[in-house]
């Protein structure tokens, strides 16, 4: 992946970077990102989108890896940004990203999350629900502010992904269903609210998506109803936002889209359904945030113990696991490794990776094929940029890992290791009870 390669010393080398000085320098568990990878990626895609004619807005779903240095390559790169949360928000505001490029998602945002987000004058909100939309034009009027919304719709289509992370389907616990007419009953509530602008239309219909035939429904769904809300309620919706879910190569067989088909798909099906109707164009938005980091990232982990049950496993643990990577263990999702110091040698037995928290299920890679490893030995999980720092947890009270990125033989650490003070730090003995 990305500027990956075996060195002359027979180590995996990312960024320039010899894997096994980095661990040297940083400890493991450690999450390895490629930034020219990264910017690369967001490249392809403003690139591809330039070519559509349309207008755009890119924004990086920071759902997939936040934290304030990748806000700022966000940022130099010309991306907007897609938050989800008071700390989502609050990480894009501390690393100074433009307010105006920040959009708020989510199904049951707090009034403190919009009172927050208005105060900062964010570029707009993605609205969820009728309760959502009340309580946002309430605190707006409050505040004496107009505030600019997409609406969040379901177009009803299903992407063949896992259940969890798929919801453009009906029954989801986002957004207004176009198909049972609550989408278009939301617009017509939400003309006559004054501090609500309405700006468009967004959809989202799932993660690691390879099929370009559901991103083009979707488009072709969300692009016929705002004709539609055009032509019955004389509202015109600039823009379409469709949301992220563009999937990436995490193992042998993976096959995702070109970027440029994609754009393809989704631009001419917008172009199709408003030229028959006659319609300007709207803007174009997407949300990437998979395919943004993810195979950006790699995991470099210390190997441990060695567990051989004769005739049945042998099991080979790594000083990280569920905490820093829980998904293998929620989503049965299959990663591919190496031995980061021994990259040139040959497979020699198949094992199955083990993290260390107290959970049978604290696995990261069922029956894979490596060099026969020995205690201190590195591993490295490639593809560990998404939902991976996102998602760890304290669990065990196992410390988060450290984050570096590297470019150019260069690393620099974004994120510093958690300490055990960290882990103890929101903790508190009272009084009361203990003197
Ligand atoms: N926009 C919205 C409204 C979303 O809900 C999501 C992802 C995205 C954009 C970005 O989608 P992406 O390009 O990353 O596929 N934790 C799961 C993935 C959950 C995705 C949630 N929403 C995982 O680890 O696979």
């Amino acid at each position: 992946h990305g500027t990956s390669r075996i060195n002359g010393q027979g180590h995996l080398e990312i960024g320039g970077c010899d894997t096994t000085a980095l661990v040297e320098q940083y400890g493991t568990p450690l999450y390895v990102m490629d930034e020219a990878q990264i910017r690369q990626r967001a490249r392809e895609f403003t690139e591809a989108f330039q070519a559509s004619g349309f207008r755009f807005q890119i924004a990086y779903a920071s759902k997939a890896f936040c934290v304030m240095a990748m806000c700022k390559l966000a940022e130099q790169e010309g991306l907007s940004l897609d938050v989800v949360s008071d700390g989502e928000l609050f990480t894009a505001l501390k690393a100074g990203f433009p307010v105006d490029r920040i959009h708020f998602h989510g199904n049951n945002k707090s009034p403190f999350e919009i009172e927050m987000a208005v105060d900062a004058g964010i570029g707009c909100f993605v609205v969820d629900n009728f309760t959502e939309l009340q309580l946002l034009n309430e605190i707006a009027g409050q505040r004496n502010r107009r505030v600019k919304i997409l609406f969040r719709v379901t177009p009803g289509v299903e992407a063949h992904t896992h259940d969890y992370i798929s919801t453009g389907q009906t029954d989801s616990k986002f957004g207004f269903d176009i198909g049972n007419g609550q989408a278009k009953q939301a617009i017509e509530t939400a003309i006559n609210l004054s501090n609500i602008e309405i700006l468009g239309i967004h959809s989202h219909i799932g993660s690691q998506i390879f099929e370009v035939e559901g991103f083009r429904m979707a488009a072709e769904r969300v692009a016929v109803f705002a004709a539609t809300i055009r032509t019955e309620l004389d509202i015109t919706l600039q823009v379409i936002n469709l949301g992220g879910g563009f999937g990436i190569r995490y193992k042998e067989g993976d096959t995702p889209l070109q970027i440029s088909q994609y754009v393809k798909a989704i631009t001419e099906a917008i172009k199709n359904c408003f030229g028959q109707v006659n319609y300007p164009l709207p803007e174009i938005w997407v949300e990437p945030g998979r395919s943004m980091v993810g195979d950006a990232g790699t995991t470099l982990y210390t190997i441990g113990t060695y567990k051989d049950i004769p005739g049945v496993r042998k099991y080979v643990a790594v000083d990280g696991g569920m905490t820093d990577n829980p998904r293998p263990a929620l989503y049965e999702s299959v990663y591919e490794a190496m031995l980061a110091n021994r990259a040139n040698e040959a497979n020699e037995e198949i094992v199955t990776i083990a993290g260390k928290a107290c959970e049978s299920g604290d696995m990261l890679i069922w029956d894979i094929s490596l060099p026969k490893s020995k205690w201190g030995d590195i591993l490295a999980v490639s593809c560990t940029g998404a939902y991976n720092y996102a998602m760890a947890s304290n669990y065990n009270r196992i410390r988060r890992p450290a984050v570096v990125f590297v470019q150019a033989g260069k690393s620099d650490l974004v994120v510093k290791r958690e300490s055990q003070a960290d882990i103890v730090n929101n903790d508190l003995i009272p009084e009361r009870l203990f003197g």
